[in-house]
This record gives C-alpha cells, sequence and structure tokens, in this order.
C-alpha cells in the first residue's frame, strides 16, 4: 500500500515564494512544505544582489514601474507590475518581522542602504551584503522549523500533479494534490492536498552554462503542462552577463551590483565596448549587455571579457562584496587589482505556467507562485533584482487566494491510486541518463542561446523531440530516479523554450534572431497550449 499524507495546502518548493507561502498559509491552516532536496537548496539561496522596491522617499512606485515596463520591451501586463510593485513594501516588511535583516544606512532617507542595477533609474536594491538570498532562506528555514503547522518533508521529489481529469471524474479538472519520490527510501507516496501551490523555481539548468544551482530542473513547469496547464512567453530566458570564467568556478554569479558601483566591462585590450550597443554602457539592461558580450566574444575569439573594478578600494569591495570578492580570491583573482573574467550564463525564466499575480491558475486547485509562473511581471526581460521581490509579493497574494477559495474547491474525497511501475527494472543503464542530460543541455547552449535563427531553432527541435522519445522509454522501462524526473522535466521544458522561440518571429527583450531582427508594432505573448492527451498518457503508466 502506498503512504498518503492528507493536507488542505501543499506547498512544494523552498525558495523565498516556498517558504514565504508556508509560513503565511499556516496562519489560517496546516500546510505541508515538500522539497527535493533539504530546504536550504534553492536559486534564491544564491541571489547575490537583492530585491528591488520603493523604500526610499525620494524614489516613487511610478519610477520603478516605468522601469520594470521599459526593460520588459511592451512585453509586461501592466497590472501585474503596478500589483507588485506597490506590494513590495509590506513583502519587506513581512521579511523582516521573519528575521530578516537587511543592510541600513543612517544618512540614506529611509534607513537602508540600497544598491544600484541595470536598468533601474534609482538606488532601490535592498540587499544583505553580497549574500541576499542566502540571509533570506536561512531566516525562512528558522521561521518554518518553528512553525507547528507546517510539516516540512526533505528529499521529496515531485513527480506529477493529480488530477480529476486524470482519474477521469467528472466535473472541471481540478488538481488532488501529487506524488513524490522519497529519494531517502526510495519509495513513492502522494499528498492529496485541496490546494496545491508550486513553487519550484526555474530551469536554467536547461543550458549548458548557468549561474543557478543543480536543482533549477523546471519541475513544476513541466509538471503543470503535463497536467494540461498553458505555458507563456518560455523563449524569453535571461541570460546574465557576468558569470566567473574560471575552470575551477562552477556557476557563480558575479552580481549586477558589482557593476552598480561603477564596474566596468572591457575586452581583452582593456577597451570598453558595451558603449557601441547602448549608451548607458556596462550598465545597460541585461539582454543588451549579454548580447554585447556575445558579440565580443565571437568578434575577437577570445573564451571571455572582463569586468573591471580596480578603480575601487580593496577596503570597499571587501566590504561590500564580501563573498565575490573571497570567491575570487580563492581562486588567485584580486579583483581590486585586476579585472574579473567573465562569460553570460543562463540566469532567469521570464516564461513559466501562466498565472495571476495570486498564483492562480486556469486549474482549481492548483497555484504557481515565483519562477515557475509567467504573470507578466517580467514581460520580454526582467528588470534586475524583482525576482525575489515577485516571489515574496505572490507568496502573501496566494496565501490569501487560497483562503478565499477554499469553499469553492469540491469536498468529494478522491482517493489517489497506488504508483503503478508496471514492469519497471532497476536501471543498468544509468549512462543514458548522463549522456541524455549533457546532450539535452549541450544543444540547447549551441542552437537556443543569446542569438537564434530558425535554422537553428529547427535543429534543435529535431534532437530534443529525439531525446525526448529516448527519454520517454527510459522512464517507463526503469524505477524512477531523481535523475530520471528531472531529465525528464528538463527535456520538456527545451522543447517548450523551442516551441515558443519558433513561434515568435520577431526579436524582443531577450529573444533576439537573426532571422526577424526587428520587433514587430504589437507585442504579443506567446502561449502553448497543447490537447490533453500528450499530458496524460505519460503519467504512471
Ligand atoms: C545579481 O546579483 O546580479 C543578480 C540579481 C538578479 O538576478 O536579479
Amino acid at each position: 500500500m502506498m503512504r498518503t499524507l492528507d493536507t488542505p495546502a501543499l506547498v512544494v518548493g523552498s525558495g523565498i515564494a516556498g517558504m514565504m507561502a508556508a509560513l503565511k498559509i499556516a496562519r489560517d491552516m496546516p500546510v505541508i512544505l515538500a522539497t527535493k532536496r533539504t530546504a536550504n537548496v534553492s536559486s534564491s539561496d544564491w541571489a547575490q544582489g537583492g530585491i528591488s522596491c520603493v523604500m526610499d522617499p525620494r524614489d516613487s512606485f511610478e519610477s520603478h514601474i516605468e522601469d520594470t515596463l521599459g526593460t520588459g520591451s511592451g512585453l509586461c501586463d501592466e497590472d501585474a507590475v503596478e500589483a507588485i510593485i506597490r506590494a513590495g513594501p509590506e513583502g519587506i516588511r513581512a521579511l523582516e518581522s521573519f528575521g530578516v535583516r537587511f543592510e541600513q544606512k543612517v544618512e540614506t532617507p529611509g534607513g537602508y542602504d540600497l544598491g544600484r542595477e541595470g536598468g533601474h533609474s534609482f538606488r532601490r536594491v535592498l540587499h544583505a551584503g553580497d549574500i541576499t538570498g542566502h540571509a533570506i532562506i536561512q531566516a525562512l528555514v528558522r521561521s518554518v522549523l518553528d512553525e507547528p503547522r507546517i510539516t516540512l518533508l526533505e528529499n521529496a521529489h515531485a513527480i506529477d500533479l493529480v488530477t480529476t481529469g486524470w482519474l477521469q471524474a467528472p466535473g472541471e479538472n481540478t488538481c488532488l494534490g501529487a506524488y513524490f519520490l522519497d529519494t531517502d527510501r526510495d519509495e513513492v507516496f502522494a499528498v492529496r492536498s485541496r490546494h496545491t501551490v508550486l513553487a519550484t523555481g526555474g530551469a536554467c539548468k536547461v543550458y549548458l552554462y548557468t549561474s543557478n544551482p543543480d536543482v533549477a530542473t523546471g519541475d513544476g513547469i513541466a509538471m503543470a503542462w503535463r497536467a494540461g496547464l498553458p505555458v507563456k512567453n518560455m523563449e524569453m530566458v535571461q541570460f546574465h552577463p557576468t558569470c566567473l570564467f574560471h575552470s575551477r568556478a562552477k556557476s557563480f554569479l558575479i552580481s549586477e551590483a558589482v557593476r552598480g558601483e561603477g564596474g566596468v566591462l572591457v575586452n581583452q585590450k582593456g577597451e570598453k565596448f558595451v558603449e557601441a550597443f547602448d549608451p548607458r554602457g556596462s550598465l545597460a539592461p541585461r539582454d543588451i549587455v549579454a548580447r554585447a558580450i556575445d558579440h565580443e566574444i565571437k568578434r575577437s575569439g577570445a573564451a571571455c571579457v572582463y569586468l573591471d573594478i580596480t578603480h575601487k578600494r580593496a577596503a570597499f569591495l571587501k566590504n561590500r562584496f564580501p563573498n565575490i570578492y573571497d570567491r575570487c580570491y580563492a581562486l588567485g583573482i584580486d579583483m581590486s587589482r585586476e579585472p574579473i573574467p567573465v562569460v553570460p550564463a543562463a540566469h532567469y525564466f521570464c516564461g513559466g505556467v501562466e498565472a495571476d499575480v495570486h498564483g492562480v491558475t486556469r486549474m482549481p486547485g492548483l497555484y504557481v507562485i515565483g519562477e515557475a509562473s509567467c504573470t507578466g511581471l517580467h514581460g520580454a526581460n526582467r528588470l534586475a533584482s524583482n525576482s525575489l521581490l515577485e516571489g515574496l509579493v505572490m507568496a502573501g497574494n496566494v496565501s490569501r487566494a487560497v483562503v478565499r477559495l477554499d469553499d469553492h474547491l469540491p469536498k468529494d474525497h478522491f482517493s489517489i491510486p497506488d504508483w503503478e511501475s508496471h514492469h519497471a527494472v532497476p536501471s543498468d543503464e544509468q549512462v543514458v541518463v548522463e549522456h541524455n542530460w549533457s546532450e539535452v543541455r549541450t544543444c540547447m547552449w549551441d542552437y537556443v542561446g543569446i542569438v537564434r535563427t530558425d535554422k537553428r531553432l529547427e535543429r534543435a527541435m529535431r534532437r530534443i523531440r529525439n531525446l525526448r522519445n529516448e527519454i520517454r522509454e527510459y522512464y517507463l522501462d526503469y524505477l524512477i530516479t531523481a535523475d530520471v524526473l528531472e531529465l525528464r522535466n528538463l527535456a520538456t521544458v527545451a522543447e517548450l523554450v523551442i516551441r515558443c522561440a519558433r513561434k515568435r518571429k520577431e526579436s524582443r527583450g531577450l529573444h533576439y534572431t537573426l532571422d526577424y531582427p526587428e520587433a514587430s508594432p504589437e507585442a504579443e505573448d506567446t502561449v502553448l497550449h497543447d490537447p490533453p492527451g500528450e499530458s496524460l498518457q505519460l503519467l504512471n503508466t
């Protein structure tokens, strides 16, 4: 008999959005918070720059909204932008109530030491040194562990959602919970919940080079898609311009805040090059800077470019960027004396599962928040440090939506069928997983990267479809493992990115194609909504 846990609310994912949502929902009902590793592992934990929020009386919501819309290149949903930005200060106070401490500066009106990043016309980034995400996650983990109404399940890897549609029950397709793989015990269990909140983050591991941790495999996006929900603007993948380029450093970001403090991008000869693309130079929005670097690397044949902040004193750099300074120093780079070698890397998914700013989706009982969702805040390009803000605000919003919608959900007690492995056996072909994992990521990097063409996208689609077929067979033949679940989700997300990219016959924001270098007069979302069928056939068969 399969273990089934019952709860009014299930939250999947333990980044800022997931943990804040669990803490807020727990005020009204018990919550299960499930996460596939330990609670402190997430992309949020790696966020360096901080949270953008209007906290200085000389700044204004209007200015933050305008910067967000400008960076989003015509594709933002203005109501979503307005709602999220105006709710920022309340979210910051909530974080502080859970023990997060942001850097203070008494002489600044508002009292916070605010950083500056690309695309912002004002200093408005709250930070905790250069480990803002880590400071937030530490505080939230402590609060979650102290909250008796939250049951934390670690090493619980979500497999798929359970829906009434999949059970072939009559009525509107409604979410009933999810199946999980307990990776400690190697067994499948289910959580039955009236409300399921996916806060599973993005999918940048789909690219060979990324600033994200290994967990960013798009699990929630792929699960929601398989359950029949539409996804939106998946082609809008943000490449962060400055990841450390070093053979011994994997996925280490050099925060945009370094450019905010005067760091300048130069080529091998020490010449500035971004200015030829945008008068804002190194502080132009990320799509422009990443493309300028890509162009410079291809033009010169160099392996990387450099970020020069040597005009700042070592004492300042050690104090403002202790983590970056130490990490570079340990690798033999003294950033106060020499420029830092950097390259762009996949950093953030602006697209995701279609949801409103409360995380409400088209499926009753299912909510998607944070990077896994597409609310319209980021449009075609995300303004720096708006992502923690979105996760934070949506967490508060979803907690209210869950209470508001509680009475509207069916009260029938569906039983969740036992997980069937059918003829699956333990794998003796792990090499297939390793190989396909790197093939998906290399294919995406080479053909669906910063600069795209129709031909590259077609090539990528052929390869990813073949890989998906192979992965599907593997998924059915062998007992599931965390690696296979992640690979299956990555390959699904890869296909969604390519399909959206092929639909967009223009260049806008993060999607740049040599075949259609101009933006169309009308900005339109790319929405994928497959007929049910693909979604259901693979679930638990
Ligand atoms: C950074 O510190 O550069 C990352 C901030 C962000 O992605 O918003």
